[in-house]
C-alpha cells in the first residue's frame, strides 16, 4: 500500500471526530509503562481496531487505544500500546502513529521506552533523557515516495530530540526521586536481545542504551518538525553486563517497579510543557 496524505487525514478525522477537541500534546507510552493512561482524565478512548488505515498492537505489555483526555489540566493523546518493525511493520507503516498525532495538531510529542543499559554508570530503574540516537539498520519511514504535506525529501537530525525539552527534563528530575541521565539511545530491529559482542560494539561506538522502538517516531517527527522528547526507562542491564539472560518479564517487572514514581515525574513534565 502506498501511504498518501490523505491515508493519514482519513485517521486523524475519525479520530477529531470522536474527540471533539485537539490535543496539545502527543504521547506514545512504552513497554509496561502503560499505567500513565489512568492518568487521562475525562477520557475519551478509541482502539487501534476502529481507526481507518491504522496499525494493530501485537506486542507484549501494550494495550492498543488512543486516549485523549485532560492530565495536569494539558489536553493529551495518550498511545497505549505502540508499533515496532519486529511486529512485522514495514518502516513505511511505522510512520502512520506519528503522523496522525501531527494531524490531530499536537504541537509536542512525548515518547517513552523501555530499554536496556548499556551504559555501566546507569543502573536498572534509571531513566535516560535521550539526547540522540544511532541507527545503522538499513530502513526509513520516510523511504519511498515524499509525502511533501508532511516535510521535505531530505531533512535534517541535528536537533531531532528537542534542546529546550531536554532541559527541561533533566531540570525536572532533579525533583524526582528517579536517577537522570542524558545519553544517545541505539536502535536495535529485535525481537532478539543483543548478544554481549554487540553491546561491547555498541558501547564503544557510542551508545549509552539500546531499544526496539522510538526511533522510526522520532524519524517521522523530525521530518514534520514536530517537537520531541524521548525518555528511557533502564529496564535492565544490557546483555552481558550481568551474567544472567535477559528476559521480557525482566523488562516489564522493572518498568512496573517505577510506575508510581514515573508515572508522578510524567505528570509534573506535562505540567510544564
Ligand atoms: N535490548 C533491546 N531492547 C530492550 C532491552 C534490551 O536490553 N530492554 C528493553 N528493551
Amino acid at each position: 500500500m502506498t501511504y498518501t496524505y490523505e491515508t493519514y487525514k482519513a485517521a486523524a478525522d475519525f479520530l477529531l471526530e470522536k474527540f471533539g477537541d485537539c490535543p496539545e500534546i502527543g504521547i506514545i507510552l512504552g513497554s509496561g509503562l502503560g499505567h500513565f493512561a489512568s492518568q487521562v482524565e475525562d477520557p475519551v478512548t478509541v482502539p487501534y481496531g476502529e481507526i481507518p488505515n491504522f496499525l494493530r498492537s501485537t506486542a507484549q505489555g501494550h494495550a492498543g487505544e488512543m486516549i485523549f483526555g485532560t492530565v495536569a489540566g494539558k489536553k493529551v493523546v495518550c498511545m497505549s500500546g505502540r508499533f515496532h518493525y519486529y511486529e512485522g511493520y514495514t518502516f513505511e507503516q511505522l510512520s502512520i502513529p506519528v503522523r496522525v498525532l501531527k494531524l490531530l495538531g499536537i504541537r509536542t510529542l512525548l515518547l517513552t521506552n523501555a530499554a536496556g543499559a548499556v551504559n555501566t554508570a546507569y543502573r536498572p530503574g534509571d531513566i535516560m533523557v535521550v539526547s540522540d540516537h544511532i541507527k545503522l539498520t538499513l530502513g526509513s519511514p520516510m523511504r519511498g515516495a515524499n509525502v511533501e504535506e508532511f516535510g521535505p525529501r531530505f531533512f535534517d537530525m541535528g536537533s531531532t530530540y528537542t534542546p529546550e525539552l531536554r532541559r527541561l527534563a533533566l531540570a525536572l528530575g532533579e525533583k524526582s526521586p528517579l536517577t537522570f541521565h542524558q545519553g544517545v539511545y541505539w536502535f536495535a530491529s529485535g525481537p532478539q536481545y543483543e548478544t554481549p559482542a554487540e553491546i561491547r560494539a555498541i558501547r564503544a561506538l557510542g551508545g549509552d542504551a539500546v531499544g526496539m522502538s522510538t526511533v522510526t517516531e522520532a524519524l517521522t517527527a523530525a521530518h514534520c518538525g514536530l517537537p520531541l522528547l524521548a525518555l528511557s526507562v533502564m529496564t535492565n542491564m544490557a546483555a552481558g553486563v550481568l551474567p544472567q539472560p535477559l528476559t521480557s518479564e525482566e523488562v516489564i517487572e522493572t518498568a512496573r517497579a517505577i510506575e508510581g514514581p514515573f508515572t508522578d515525574y510524567v505528570r509534573e513534565l506535562i505540567a510544564n510543557l
